[in-house]
């Protein structure tokens, strides 16, 4: 019997046909973002109802180029440890300082009520991360945003297609970041993008587009830093073909939750929302190293998700963070991916119930 794999790219023979066309076009890259890059760049803007939207090479460079939009050198940025280390990373290239927050257990989101007493005078960015999918109450954080006129970068690498309160993930924050990766809700074999709003969405959009692209502007003149972080046409012509898809793929995903949630009898689990894309589904078990082998005896990749990054060794301080601590010894990761079939889906909750 084949393997269940934890995360699998979902595509067709128009996935395959986009690629062909990008081949033989010669057009394989342009840095000024040309061709499929800008067409996939309105589509998702019209797809997520934004001001404005910019294609990147990943999800890091998403956070890393929003990030040095606004200013952060010597200040402070919140986040939680919950997340990919290129979101410290993003704040500490641009000489900030992360201050890592923990997490609400029921849903993995910044606990805002800690968010609000970490904030100082120095405190220039909050960065939530809408963890799996779920998305984290954005109106409260937009309303510490505005009082503390702190910016607002939301993290929607594991969420897009998520929505909040009917408005999908990508039409709130100042900057939000998205991430194709294979493993991702929308794959590619590598991609991103920024999606901008506000009133300084134009403004910022000029940026992006010389950052991307090493600084450089069309005049060829350089003003600013930036790096090699454009998107290539591969990915574009694929984007292009997953957005299509994207629906009935985030259906079939909350599909399968909805049966990992109903079926799995566990204490701690994700819970069910029809506006979360789940891009996995997490679930605690008494002893998650033991799980994961009796599942991949049984031909079942289990996942796990990146270790809290207050506790790598570059960003470790005395700092506890409760929450986000018992979640790294605790979880595992299911596979939500519209490559499963209902015997994958069944076989995979028996399982669990049997081993967790
Ligand atoms: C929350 C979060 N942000 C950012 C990233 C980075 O995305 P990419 O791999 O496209 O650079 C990841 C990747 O796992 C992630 O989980």
């Amino acid at each position: 019997m084949s393997k269940i794999k934890i995360h699998d790219p979902f595509f067709g023979k128009e996935e395959k046909l986009a690629i062909n066309a990008v081949l033989e076009s010669h057009q394989w890259a342009s840095s000024k973002g040309n061709n499929k890059v800008s067409e996939f760049e309105k589509k998702f803007k019209s797809f997520v109802n934004s001001d404005e939207c910019i294609a990147v090479d990943s999800g890091s460079s998403a956070l890393l180029l929003s990030m040095s939009l606004m200013d952060v050198k010597n200040k402070e940025v919140i986040l939680p440890s919950l997340c990919h280390v290129s979101a410290a990373h993003a704040v500490t290239l641009n000489g900030g300082k992360p201050i890592f927050v923990d997490v609400d257990p029921k849903n993995l989101c910044l606990d805002l009520d800690l968010v609000k007493k970490a904030i100082t005078k120095k405190t220039k960015v909050i960065v939530p991360v809408h963890f799996g999918g779920m998305s984290c109450d954005l109106k409260k954080i937009q309303e510490l945003c505005k009082n503390f006129k702190i910016n607002l970068i939301e993290d929607a690498a594991l969420a897009t297609g998520s929505k909040y309160k009917n408005k999908k993930i990508g039409s709130h924050g100042d900057a939000v970041c998205f991430s194709f990766h294979p493993v991702k809700i929308m794959s590619a074999p590598k991609g991103g993008a920024i999606t901008l709003n506000g009133k300084n969405s134009k403004k910022f959009k000029k940026i992006l587009l010389a950052s991307r692209n090493s600084g450089i502007l069309n005049d060829n003149s350089v003003n600013h830093v930036g790096w090699n972080s454009y998107m290539n046409e591969f990915s574009a012509a694929i984007c292009l073909e997953q957005l299509k898809k994207l629906n009935k793929m985030i259906s079939i995903r909350y599909n399968t939750a909805k049966k990992y949630y109903k079926k799995i009898n566990v204490e701690q689990k994700m819970p069910l929302d029809t506006e979360c894309s789940y891009n996995f589904y997490w679930i605690f078990v008494k002893n998650p190293t033991t799980f994961i082998e009796k599942m991949r005896q049984n031909n079942i990749e289990i996942g796990r998700y990146h270790p809290p990054i207050h506790l790598l060794k570059y960003y470790k301080t005395n700092k506890k963070l409760k929450n986000t601590e018992i979640f790294a010894k605790s979880h595992i990761l299911l596979p939500t991916h519209p490559n499963l079939s209902s015997e994958n889906v069944e076989k995979i909750i028996r399982l669990t119930n049997k081993f967790s």
